[in-house]
């Protein structure tokens, strides 16, 4: 197993939720950490509450400039880049019948494509740390959600992405792999503007029963499993549940 002491991690999404855990969980095993986000008050708050050890750097995962400049900061804060977490990505929900074009390629190019153009650029910097590429999936394809077509199809993108990358990818020595999360209360949905705070907090509290442990997850369980998928040299391509069985389907019948 690869030590995460002086690994040099980017993560996506690093201001909030299971980015943010997982700067935390990473740095508090001695990696240094580089976070980014489009709210520079959000990153910089993680930042000041870790230390010198987390690096944030304001940016869009959707623009090429701020790709390029999210790696380069890493290199400069980690003076390498050991593993690249593609987290960064936004709930979208419409109805079938409601689709706008607009919408479905806005959800495409956020929560895919972005990822798919910030792992080219890693990929030259990955190769000589023999580094790893993580994603997130979700259990959005695991469960069916009705009225969540955009979103549950995007993370179905990540896992095939995932394991035609590691198959790319092997031969060069870089990993990859995807976390497939249950639910973990984080701000996702409220920042989508799907739920309020509070119809937030009843939502995940009434799915907790859906999972075959009973309850929800937390962000650092979540990092947890990154860990693994950073950590296991001969671990690749593999999708891997950290979702308490929700994507089980648990049936009382
Ligand atoms: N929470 C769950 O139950 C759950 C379950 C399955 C999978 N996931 C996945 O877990 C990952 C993390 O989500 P989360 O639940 O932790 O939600 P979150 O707290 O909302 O975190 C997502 C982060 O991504 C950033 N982001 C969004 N669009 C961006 C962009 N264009 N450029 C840069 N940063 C961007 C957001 O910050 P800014 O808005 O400041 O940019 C935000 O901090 C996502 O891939 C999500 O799909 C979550």
């Amino acid at each position: 197993m690869r030590e995460i002491k002086n690994m040099s991690v980017l993560i996506t999404g690093g201001g909030s939720g299971i980015g943010e855990g997982t700067a935390r969980y990473f740095a508090e095993r001695g990696a240094r950490v580089t976070i980014t986000g489009r709210r520079r008050d959000k990153i910089d708050a993680v930042a000041a509450s870790i230390g010198p050890a987390c690096r944030a750097v304001v940016g869009d995962v959707t623009v090429q400039a701020d790709r390029q400049a999210m790696l380069a900061a890493a290199v400069e804060h980690g003076g390498k880049l050991d593993v690249l977490v593609s987290n960064a990505a936004n709930m979208y929900r419409q109805a079938v019948d409601s689709y706008t074009e607009d919408f479905l390629k806005e959800a495409f190019n956020t929560n895919v494509i972005s990822g798919m153009m910030l792992s080219s650029l890693a990929v030259p910097l990955l190769e000589p740390t023999q580094g790893a590429i993580i994603f997130i999936g979700s259990v959005h394809n695991r469960r069916a959600f009705p009225g969540a077509s955009p979103y549950a199809t995007t993370k179905a993108a990540i896992e095939g992405l995932t394991r035609v990358m590691a198959a790319e990818l092997g031969r060069r020595k870089i990993r990859v792999g995807c976390i497939v999360p249950g639910a973990v209360n984080t701000e996702i949905n409220v920042r989508a503007g799907v739920f309020t705070a509070d119809q937030a907090e009843s939502r995940y509290a009434g799915i907790a029963k859906d999972h075959a442990l009973g309850r929800i997850g937390s962000v650092m369980e979540i990092a947890e499993g990154i860990e693994y998928l950073v950590r296991a040299e001969w671990v690749t391509g593999v999708a891997l549940e950290v979702d308490g069985g929700l994507g089980l389907g648990v049936s009382s019948f």
